[in-house]
């Protein structure tokens, strides 16, 4: 029987729990035992203390020795010390691998953020944190574990893989783990899913949590608009996305933007600020009552110095005479309820994130759950983490056409 754990990991995106539940549950009928990892690769580092015995409790379909339940989550205590007693009696001291069953994850596809929690942990970067994480997994008897993240959440899974024998037998000679059990677990599988707001990972039409950031997007553009057109404003709106201009470009045609600045395509004439102004004025001229500028966070001109929105703010009054305000849109994006969207694709991509893990052997590569053309697909994670980061490296030498078509192989100018 597969012992299965699911953790978050890096920024919380909308959709991260729907993963947790499509991941539990679609293990859970193929027969797994299901396990969540709280607050990402540092809940690995930590894992359970030895006092702390899971205890029976009564439920439905995998669920007889859950506690997840009884978990108070997104409790600070829990995070800053490790420690915590709940109310009910049991010690929840330094339990972070914890056993759930179908009822623990009901309803989770409409919550927003990560209920086990996420962290960015310093721990799982050093070779002793993943020798602990290893230990921890082993002594769990857990040995396949679905990753939610962003790329740097996924290669941190695709590293562990690789050193996994080295870990076990460093372990086995500590004298930490049996020879027996270094036998059992000689081979960790993982499979990683895309959670994040940007959809900045290559080899997949979207990652999980994008839509819903757009959806946000969109509102908050029809929210300003109407006031912008009352006092005939300017309102340039900043939006995240990292290095990617992907929620800058699909939220400014959303929401019928004027001008948009962009990481991966920075204007290409001399100066963006008369095209942007000459356009603007163009559209005020023919009886346009308001103004919408989208500036992608990590805008930048074509010699790659930052754009921020105040900067342009200055130049559309200074130059325009435009009553302007600025709007950083900031976390609003990347809270609350997902969107359908965010629901259907992590559940469709958590039954095949499963369905990877039971079909992994030490030969097969690790593999990310994405989507292309309509279709759910396993791609060899780290080659989708190489052509993201090219993307990246394209944009530093000012490559931006190669920057565009790493992102879509098909974009044409
Ligand atoms: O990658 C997701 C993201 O929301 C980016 O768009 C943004 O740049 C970053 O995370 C913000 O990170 P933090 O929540 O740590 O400020």
């Amino acid at each position: 029987k597969m012992k299965l754990a699911v953790l978050t990991s890096g920024g919380d995106s909308a959709g991260m729990n729907a993963v947790v539940r499509a991941v539990v549950k679609a293990a859970i009928l193929k027969g797994c035992e299901t396990y969540v990892v709280r607050e990402g690769y540092e809940g690995l580092v930590r894992g359970n203390s030895d006092e702390c015995k899971t205890e029976k409790v009564s439920g439905s379909k995998g669920q007889e020795d859950s506690l997840l339940n009884n978990l108070r989550f997104g409790d600070g205590e829990l995070l800053k010390d490790g420690t915590s007693d709940h109310p009910t009696g049991r010690t929840l001291r330094g339990r972070y691998i914890v056993r759930v069953g179908w009822d623990d994850v009901r309803g989770w596809f409409a919550q927003g953020g990560t209920l086990i929690g996420t962290a960015r942990s310093m721990t799982f970067k050093t070779v002793e944190g993943r020798l602990n994480a290893a230990h921890n997994l082993i002594k769990e008897g857990i040995d396949a574990i679905a990753v939610c993240g962003g790329d740097g959440s996924l290669t941190g899974a695709d590293v562990f893989r690789a050193e996994w024998p080295k870990l076990v037998s460093d372990l086995q000679a500590q004298g930490r783990i049996t020879a027996e059990q270094a036998k059992q677990h000689g081979h960790l599988k993982i499979v990683g899913m895309v959670g994040s707001i940007d959809n900045d990972m290559s080899m997949t039409d979207m990652t999980i949590g994008a839509p819903t950031a757009l959806h946000r997007i969109c509102e908050a553009i029809d929210n300003i608009d109407s006031t912008a057109s009352s006092h005939s404003r300017a309102f340039v709106l900043e939006v995240m996305g990292r290095h990617c201009g992907w929620l800058a470009l699909m939220g400014g045609v959303s929401g019928g933007a004027d001008y948009i600045l962009l990481p991966e395509r920075p204007p290409t004439v001399d100066s963006w600020e008369d095209q942007m102004c000459d356009l603007i004025k163009g559209h005020r001229d023919a009886g346009k009552r308001k103004s919408i500028v989208i500036v992608a966070e990590g805008a930048h001109d074509k010699n790659l110095k930052p754009i921020h929105a105040d900067y342009v703010k200055d130049v559309l009054t200074e130059r325009l005479g435009l009553d302007t305000r600025v709007t950083t849109l900031g976390h609003t994006q990347r809270g609350g309820r997902p969107c359908a969207m965010d629901r259907i694709l992590p559940t469709l991509q958590g039954v095949e994130a499963v369905d990877a893990l039971l079909d992994a052997t030490p030969d097969t590569p690790s593999y990310m759950i994405g989507i292309q053309n309509g279709r759910i697909v396993r791609v060899p994670l780290m080659e989708a983490v190489k052509m993201t980061h090219s993307v990246a490296e394209a944009i530093k030498v000012k490559d931006f056409d190669k920057a565009m078509s790493l992102r879509d192989p098909e974009f044409v100018e």
